[in-house]
This record gives structure tokens, sequence and C-alpha cells, in this order.
């Protein structure tokens, strides 16, 4: 008797659960040997406790709630892995059924064109930023000198969450944070999702822009065309297409340019798509105002830089032939699968 015995006990237990292992029925009989309420092991081990002399009572008692608190955990253990006799794993699994076919995951549109542009500008040695789409006034218009009374705001369908928060209606916002926060030389592209209270064929509340922003000493409109005509030559490769600045308009830069590709439907003759026009418009772009420098706190006198801003769920529909753009967000897997 006395702690040996236990130690045996233990042993043996180990043993016989063992070889009851995952059948229910067997793990069951195990229980009933050791823990049984009435005529189990345990019973009998506590039950010897009080023919011990004194002096070892304290070991064998604490060995012995050891034991029981062991064996308690292992039939637990046991019972929750173990299988009852009717479900056995050869009744549930029939190996000769065809198995479930996985479906095929598709990239978005979207996403298929955000990484393409994102290739492009990583090889010129650019960084890709983010920042938040609940903006604050602040950075979505007044640092990008846009004042309150600016007619520009009426532009930005702005949806408002609280007297100074907004969701952001372009990514010009990090520009000014990625500005405020690092000194040039700075290279950046920012893709993200926006928001205007807008939906038609070709707006949705939430749609995706990139912008782009270089920033160092020196950089001049060549730059901002030279970096612009090899992004799009790179975007549209294989379409050939010839690229054009006009003359815009944005609070931020200036000068502005809007640059258009020449058609990549009809080549440039004319066509529904562009309005038989011969060109399409693809983004927004300009010096940055020496205002916007002062406002994010860079040396105006010292620094240049150019940037510029499209849509990418706009030339998703262009590239793939997609004619709403709200199908692009419709969740039907009829557009992505052709994708995969
Ligand atoms: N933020 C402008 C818009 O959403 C697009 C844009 C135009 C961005 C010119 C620029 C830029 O960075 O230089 O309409």
């Amino acid at each position: 008797m006395g702690v040996a015995r236990l130690d045996e006990v233990r042993a043996a237990f180990l043993e016989d659960l063992g070889q009851a292992g995952k059948d229910a029925s067997a793990v069951e009989a195990v229980r009933v040997k050791y823990a049984g309420r009435r005529s189990g092991l345990l019973l009998d081990l506590t039950a010897a406790l009080r023919d011990l002399p004194k002096e070892e009572r304290r070991d064998y008692g604490r060995a012995l709630n050891d034991l029981k608190q062991d064996i308690g955990k292992c039939l637990d253990e046991a019972r929750e892995a173990s299988i009852s006799g009717a479900a056995a794993p050869q009744d549930m699994v029939d190996i000769s059924l065809p198995g479930m076919a996985l479906t095929r995951g598709a990239e978005h549109p979207v996403n298929l064109v955000r990484r393409k542009i994102e290739e492009i500008f990583l090889r010129m040695g650019y960084d890709v930023e983010a920042g938040p789409e609940i903006e604050d006034d602040w950075h979505n218009f007044e640092a990008l000198n846009i004042p309150s009374d600016h007619p520009a705001r009426d532009d930005h369908d702005t949806f408002y969450v609280t007297g100074d928060r907004l969701l952001r209606t372009h990514t010009s916002p990090v520009q000014a944070r990625v500005m405020e926060n690092r000194k040039p030389p700075i290279r950046i592209i920012v893709p993200g999702k926006v928001y205007r209270r807008d939906s038609d064929l070709r707006h949705s509340p939430m749609f995706h822009q990139i912008e782009g922003l270089l920033v160092d000493e020196g950089i001049s409109f060549g730059n901002l065309k030279a970096t612009l005509e090899t992004f799009l030559h790179a975007l549209f490769s294989g379409h050939g297409v010839d690229v054009r600045f006009r003359p815009s308009y944005f609070p931020f830069t200036e000068p502005s340019a809007e640059v258009d590709i020449t058609c990549i439907f009809c080549g440039g003759s004319g066509c529904a798509v562009c309005s038989r026009s011969g060109w399409i418009e693809i983004l927004g772009s300009g010096m940055v105002d020496p205002r916007v420098f002062e406002r994010v706190g860079i040396d105006s006198e010292r620094y240049t830089g150019f940037a510029f801003g499209l849509g990418l769920d706009r030339v998703a529909m262009l590239m793939y032939g997609i004619p709403d753009l709200r199908q692009l967000f419709s969740g039907d897997q009829r557009l992505t699968r052709q994708f995969a």
C-alpha cells in the first residue's frame, strides 16, 4: 500500500485508456473501472487512507488527489476525442464518392488594375502609402487649398460623419498627411477607396482612386510629363496609345493638366466610347501649388513637385470593357469569374 500503489494504478490506467483508443464504449468501461461511483478503484484507494500509519497519510492524500485529477482530465479528453461505435469513420466516409469541387477564386478587376499600376511605380522607385477613409476637413480640403467657401467643394458631394469628419472624397489628403510627416524627397502612390454622394452608370458612392506625389529639389513639369507618359504607355502597353496634356484647374496644383490617351476602342478615329473625340480622359495632374507646401510645412522655395490622381474603376472598365461601373461592386460572380 501507500504511494507506490498509486503509481501502479496510474500506470495501469494509462495502459487501459491507451487500449480503449477512440472507441467511446471502451473509454466508458475504463471510466467505470477507475472512477465509477460505486466500485471504482479510486474509491478503494480513498478508503485505504484510513489504514495507513499517521505519518504516511499526508503524502498519500496529496498523491491521491493528484491522481484523481489526472484521471478525470484524461477521461474528459478521451471522451471528447472518442467516436461512438454507430458513427465510426468507416461508416461515415465513402471514399469511393467523387470529391467536392472547389470553385476557383478570381481577383477583382479593380485589384488587377491597382496591382498593375503599383508594379509600374514600384519599378520607378515609388512607395505605396495608405491613409484613413474617415478623414478630417483639414486634410481632405483645407491643406489642399480648398477652403470652406471654395466652389471646388461643390464637386465633392461629401458624406459628412460629424461636423469635422467626413468620408474622404479623394485620395489627395494622403499627400498632405505624408508631407506633414516626412521630408523630401518623397515619391509615393496611394491607392484607396473614396466616397461621394453619387450613383449612376458612371458613378458609385464608393469608388477607387490612386494618387501620386513626387517632391524633391528641381522637379519640373518636364518630369511630370515624362513620368506620366512612361506610366500610361506601360499601363496600356499593347494598345499603342498616344498621350496628350490639356490645361486644367485643380486647387492644389498650379499649373494643372488633364491627361488623355487615344481611345483604345477605336484607336483615335472616334467611336461611342470616346464620344467621337478619339480621346479618353484618364487622369488629373499638376505641379504642387506652393500654398499646399506651406500648409504642410515644406519649404516651397527649395522644393517643387508634381501630383496626379486617377480613377481605378474607370481604368478597369476601359481595360476590360465593363459598361456599367456599378457592376464592379454588385458582388455578381459572373463578372469576377471571367478573371479566374
Ligand atoms: N483629387 C482629384 C479628384 O478627385 C484628382 C487629382 C487631380 C489628384 C489632380 C491630383 C491632381 O493629385 O494633381 O478629382
